[in-house]
């Protein structure tokens, strides 16, 4: 059976008919009216209706950047999306044909992890995917943990600084402010602000106006010391996030994904090091693998359309 996923971003939307391999057939791509929910819903309606006419389509999964209930139906919350308790299944249903499930974004990039890509060979892995904020998906004994209200695995809002910076989900010192795509910009930044290795940021900085993604990550490509500073000041944080992790879920395998995770062994040498660092029980407690995402960009489709497919069989 052919199943579609579609994957809304912060910056896009991306969709495609998946097939029974994982194997994207036909795929698009348009622009993400991230702040009006309205547009939003008109922009995955017209992408569903667009690729499944004159296919034979069993599933739709849609991959969302929020908390997700049980019934992989309603938004309960999206930190950097404007949607509050939205009942996104129920609304796509009713304008579309076919059989809808709604699913958290890390979960569905984690779940294409492990069933195509870095994960494949584990049966218990944690997925972060370090973007504009930091999702997580968990495999436990090979099935998705969805826990008791479905928006488990929710690690991006795991407290890693008591009273730390204030966070989008509504609570201070989460993950999300110290380890993804934005935190590292304000790394960045607070570098190039301080004498020393930062020049090359600050003028960067001084040059454009502000200091982007783009701007940091071609310095880190380039060896820049200030840029490669900040990532690593991202992995410490995250490793230790990791060695908390591996406490609750003792996970084989650490996989990263998202726009910073191409950063590849830059990133996961100070993860690793933080994580070693403080593992419980270290030296006798075996220590897990880190791995970059194999799927990439596509990981949010795949994994969407799959568990669209697979329904009660992958939880
Ligand atoms: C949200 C998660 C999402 C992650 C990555 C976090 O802020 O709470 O639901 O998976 O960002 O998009
Ligand atoms: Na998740
Ligand atoms: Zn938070």
């Amino acid at each position: 059976m052919h199943a579609i996923g579609i994957d809304i971003g912060g910056t896009k939307i991306a969709g495609g008919i998946v097939d029974e391999f994982g194997t994207i057939l036909r795929a698009e791509r348009v622009p993400s009216p991230a702040d009006d929910p309205r547009a939003m819903e008109d922009a995955v309606v017209a992408m569903i209706t667009s690729l499944s006419s004159g296919e034979q389509i069993g599933a739709v999964g849609v991959a969302a950047a929020g908390f997700i209930d049980s019934a992989q139906s309603t938004v309960y919350y999206a930190p950097n999306i404007n949607w509050r308790n939205e009942p996104f299944r129920t609304k796509l249903e009713a304008r579309i044909d076919l059989p809808v499930i709604v699913e958290n974004d890390a979960n569905a990039a984690g779940w294409a992890e492990f069933r195509y890509g870095a994960g494949r060979l584990y049966s218990d892995m944690v997925t972060l995917t370090i973007g504009t904020g930091v999702g997580g998906a968990i495999v436990a004994n090979d099935r998705l943990f969805r826990g008791g209200f479905g928006a488990a695995a929710e690690l991006g809002h795991l407290r890693l600084v008591p009273d730390g910076l204030p966070c989008g989900c509504g609570a201070r010192g989460c993950i999300e402010q110290y380890g993804s795509g934005r935190a590292l910009l304000r790394i960045a930044n607070e570098c190039a602000d301080a004498p020393g290795v930062g020049v090359a940021l600050a003028a960067r900085r001084e040059r454009n106006g502000v200091l982007t993604g783009a701007d940091v990550g071609h310095l880190i490509m380039a060896g820049d010391e200030g840029a490669l500073a900040a990532l690593r000041q991202l992995g410490a944080s995250l490793g230790q996030a990791c060695a908390s992790l591996g406490a609750v879920l003792d996970p084989q395998v650490f996989v990263f994904g998202g726009g910073v995770a191409a950063a590849g062994d830059l990133l996961l040498e100070p993860i690793r090091a933080a994580y070693r660092d403080h593992l419980p029980a270290r030296g006798y407690h075996p220590e897990a693998e880190f791995a970059i995402a194999e799927l990439v960009n596509d990981a949010g489709v795949v994994g969407a359309a799959d568990l669209a497919r697979l329904g009660a069989d992958a939880q």
